[in-house]
């Protein structure tokens, strides 16, 4: 049992909110509570149904709320929506018309505050582009930019003209980029010269260059000028951002779309090597992710917010940009890295924007941890209220120090567990309502009914670990994996015959009602709160010629959660290390730097069954260091552990 997981089972302490917090908040009893979540449970089209009436602004109303059980339930049928109005045009005749809508800071230091109505001529203007570029509703657009404000203009402009868009993390490597272009045939790209990380110069246009040597259905580019670095323009197929806003007209209406309008398309990585296009629709992720962060954020009008992850990630699409944009409120947009040019970055922009919510992920945590106390109390962090971890399991004593150092013992902290699949958070502590307890994500949100069941699909008693369910349907969830539905039934509701919907993750319920994440069951890494696949990193090996076959698995890693160790049979003889490079360099470019090795261990062999399965379960025990108790009966060669064990 890792440490982690060791020190979460012993953790039995209680932060009961603080009063005055309970006393402002939107949801501020546990009856209040209660009384959501029954009738969330007993009637969700009355649930659902009623906050989509008094929540969502509609060209057109829904004839009905949901259609049809999990998997394909249709919501709001009949409703004509728009997810760019829902962020933008209702604020307009309110006095949030001039209110900041972003604050976002460069890197480098520069910073630029769009207010609603800016935001709201910019992403017109964006929207006439892409109507003269010949962008069609039901058209799919790559986005591939750095955190600037023309990645939001940029999104809240497909979604204004109907496109579905489909960003992908500037981390990702050429071979993704076109990988993700031809399962969406994407007509357009978006991108950027590069963007700014730790001081150097990250190239992106480059990068779409050479994605597009393989990426038929794309049609043109689009290029911020960001850094000003040098890049190549080509003729009729490139063109630069600026000189087609120029004349651009700002009189562009939303176009009104169905509820169940493909909204995005958000790449994640699965259990096999092809990375899965999970789609969300308008309305019910509209509804999901202004419902969730109104709830969990508490918003107060006079807030100004903080998510630190990038857009390329869905914690970005529904928390930087859908849930809190649809709610009025002030969101902050960091470019860069939160160590440059020093690790107080972070705590900087806290004081200097006053932030009041603060919502990071724990492997942030620990790295701030590592850099030492004396970052955080260089800064005024008094103007924080709410702090929120999300990505991975936040170990107990992470949470004390975010708790303790940021938090300075005033600010409820919530923990919230939800996949790019849920679209919205799931399960978290209400901050007025929930008792936390550290490294639980604690209670399902109004609307959301999990269970903890074994592999036969039968809920467990208390404090049993087993597997992490849904058993009802909800508004936010994914609607089929693009291209693929078949593949999408089978991943998440084949498992318990179409019942319920299965996360992926293990998990216990303890006698309170708490859950507990315990982490993935399949073979998904989870690497900084990043999602990655073992078989996407061992296909990428074996493409390499030098490598005959390998096993990828993860293993406890301080700072990232889950480090990945590569066991690889080379071709030949042993090679040396300089061959280690090679192959790392190998996976960076053929998924990206998020999926960088942390280990390569050479081996002649790989455990395997008598029927020729890889144990994977051996393996990580032996990235882990850890002494391994399995039985290793069914193995064929006994002396491939001694051999594994050494090489370590
Ligand atoms: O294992 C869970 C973990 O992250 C997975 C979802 O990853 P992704 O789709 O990339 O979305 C991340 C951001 C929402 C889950 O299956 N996870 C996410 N949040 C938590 C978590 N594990 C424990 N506690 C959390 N709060």
């Amino acid at each position: 049992m890792s440490d982690a997981i060791e020190s979460i089972l012993q953790e039995d302490r209680k932060f009961v909110p603080p009063a005055e917090f309970t006393a402002n908040a939107l949801i501020s009893s546990e009856e209040q509570y209660q009384q959501m979540w029954q009738l969330g449970k007993d009637d969700p089209e009355k649930f659902w149904g009623d906050l989509a009436k008094e929540e969502l602004e509609w060209f057109q109303p829904f004839d009905s709320v949901m259609e049809g059980d999990m998997p394909d339930t249709k919501w709001f049928q009949g409703g004509k929506i728009n997810a760019s109005y829902q962020c933008l045009d209702q604020h307009l005749t309110t006095w949030r018309k001039n209110k900041a809508a972003l604050i976002w800071e460069g890197e480098p230091g520069e910073t630029r505050t769009l207010t609603y109505q800016e935001l709201h001529r910019e992403v017109c203007k964006f929207a006439s582009v892409l109507d003269q570029l010949g962008v069609e509703k039901g058209d799919r657009v790559t986005i591939y930019m750095p955190m600037i404000p023309e990645l939001a203009i940029a999104m809240l402009a497909c979604a204004r003209v109907g496109a579905t868009h489909s960003i992908i993390f500037g981390g990702f490597s050429a071979d993704a980029i076109s990988d993700r272009n031809n399962d969406a045939q994407s007509k357009l790209v978006i991108t950027a010269d590069g963007g700014w990380r730790r001081g150097k110069e990250i190239a992106l246009k480059s990068t779409v260059d050479e994605s597009l040597e393989k990426s038929s259905s794309v049609e043109k580019v689009v290029v911020v000028r960001r850094t000003g670095g040098d890049i190549e323009m080509v003729p009729d197929r490139d063109y630069w951002w600026h000189d087609l806003m120029e004349n651009a007209s700002a009189d562009r209406e939303a176009t009104p779309l169905d509820s169940e309008h493909p909204l995005f398309i958000l790449y994640t990585s699965g259990s096999t090597g092809k990375p899965k296009g999970v789609l969300h629709t308008t309305a019910g992720y509209m509804l999901g992710t202004k419902m969730s962060s109104k709830w969990v954020f508490d918003y107060k009008d006079e807030d100004t917010y903080w998510c630190t992850a990038d857009i390329g990630w869905v914690t970005g699409h529904s928390y930087i940009i859908y849930g809190p944009l649809a709610n009025g409120v002030t969101s902050v947009m960091y470019e860069g890295a939160p160590n440059w040019p020093d690790e107080g970055r972070f705590w900087e922009v806290v004081e200097k924007y006053r932030v009041n919510i603060f919502y990071t992920a724990p492997t942030a945590i620990r790295a701030f941890i590592k850099w030492g106390d004396q970052w955080p109390q260089k800064y005024d962090l008094s103007s924080l209220r709410l702090l929120g971890s999300v990505g991975e399991p936040i170990n107990p004593e992470a949470w004390m120090w975010y708790h303790k150092l940021i938090g300075g013992e005033r600010c409820p902290i919530v923990d919230t567990w939800w996949q790019t699949e849920t679209g919205g958070i799931m399960i978290s502590p209400l901050p007025g309502v929930t008792p936390a307890k550290p490294g639980s994500c604690t209670k399902p949100l109004p609307g959301v009914v999990p269970a903890i069941v074994n592999e036969e699909g039968k809920e467990l008693e208390a404090n049993q670990g087993g597997l992490l369910v849904m058993t009802q349907p909800w508004p936010h969830m994914l609607r089929t994996l693009y291209g693929d539905h078949e593949r999408f039934i089978e991943t998440y509701f084949s498992k318990f015959d179409g019942k319920y919907y299965f996360a992926g993750d293990g998990a216990r319920k303890d006698e309170d009602g708490y859950y507990w994440i315990m982490g993935r069951v399949d073979d998904v890494l989870n690497v900084s709160g990043h999602r990655l696949s073992t078989m996407e990193i061992e296909s990428a090996l074996v493409s390499h010629d030098l490598v005959a076959e390998a096993a990828v698995v993860g293993y406890p890693h301080d700072l990232k959660g889950e480090g990945i160790c590569c066991f690889v049979i080379p071709k030949g003889d042993i090679p040396i290390d300089e061959v280690k490079n090679t192959l790392i360099k190998h996976v960076r470019h053929q998924i990206g730097a998020i999926a960088t090795p942390d280990q390569i261990r050479f081996t002649p062999a790989l455990p395997k069954t008598r029927s020729g399965k890889i144990m994977r379960r051996l393996l990580k025990d032996i990235a882990a260091g850890r002494e391994n108790n399995q039985d290793t009966s069914t193995l064929e060669d006994q002396s491939i552990l001694e051999k594994l064990r050494q090489e370590g």
